[in-house]
């Protein structure tokens, strides 16, 4: 469906394993109007967060085939899980230019303060890819990551504003707070949808890190020193899923403001899983 060749025209890939990427899809639509998009929920697989690094990398290797088949230009992983656990092996193996959304995040923590408390899923919370990476740019920070089981579950069930999310978000951020903090990242693109709740929870004076915002921003650098920016008129974001669209139609809706047209892909029908 998209042109073949001229890669300003092509499409940027994003995926995730559900409604979380559409935050960096978002910003995609701020930052970057002129572009093409081709979105991934691997919903039929949702959550990666307690996944484990060997199944994170299968399924990353399986959406870069498919994507890598669809022409992109270059891709964004709108997932930490998968940039926690999968970006270093995959980049090796893909020609086409891969974005993770952790350095970004980063980079951006260490330019607002120096007690960074950062909430994740299991998996990014234990590989310590948030702490590393701060700490690679400014050692003279403190870094405290917690793991949030519960918090994907109950966004994809769109339960933000249940009583009980709030208590959850409550036991997650009392450690954080204990701390004393002056800056919490959201190191799940899940998370953002969170922020009435989280921002109800914190100290007035703690900022707020969305790495989505500073993923889109890199891109729209690395298209440019690339050559590949789109000034063209966009073509309509392509929407496919791995599990039910109209689910993943559905609980988009309050997101994206908008029921999406959302296809379903089988990468096993595709030929694309080994
Ligand atoms: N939104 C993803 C992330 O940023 C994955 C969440 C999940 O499926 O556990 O890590």
């Amino acid at each position: 469906m998209f042109p073949s060749s001229g890669f300003e025209r092509a499409p940027i890939g994003i995926f995730d394993s559900g409604v979380g990427g559409l935050t960096v899809l978002r910003q995609l639509y701020r930052q970057l109007p002129n572009e093409s998009i081709i979105y991934f929920g691997d919903t039929a697989r949702l959550p990666y967060g307690i996944r484990s690094q060997a199944e994170i990398v299968q399924f990353v290797r399986e959406i870069l085939t498919w994507m890598q088949q669809q022409r992109v230009k270059m891709v964004i992983m709108a997932c930490n899980t998968s940039s926690a656990l999968a970006l270093e092996v995959v980049r090796q193996e893909f020609s086409v230019p891969i974005l993770g959304i952790i350095l970004p995040g980063a980079k951006a923590a260490v330019n607002s303060g120096k007690r960074i408390g950062v909430i994740a899923t299991p998996a990014t919370a234990k590989s310590n890819a948030y702490r590393r990476a701060i700490l690679e740019i400014d050692d003279s920070v403190q870094v405290w990551q917690v793991g949030c089981p519960e918090f994907v579950p109950l966004i994809e069930q769109n339960r933000i504003h249940d009583p009980y999310t709030t208590e959850v978000a409550r036991s997650y951020l009392e450690p954080l707070i204990k701390q004393d903090i002056d800056t919490l990242v959201y190191g799940c693109t899940h998370y953002p949808y969170l922020a009435p709740v989280v921002r109800s929870l914190l100290p007035a004076s703690v900022k707020l890190v969305d790495p989505a915002v500073h993923v889109v921003a890199a891109c729209a650098q690395e298209l440019d020193l690339l050559g590949r920016m789109n000034t063209y008129l966009p073509l309509p974001t392509y929407f496919a899923v791995s599990g039910s669209p109209q689910k993943f139609a559905q609980s988009s809706l309050p997101w994206l403001g908008c029921t999406p047209s959302v296809e379903l892909v089988r990468f096993e029908e595709l030929g694309v899983r080994s």
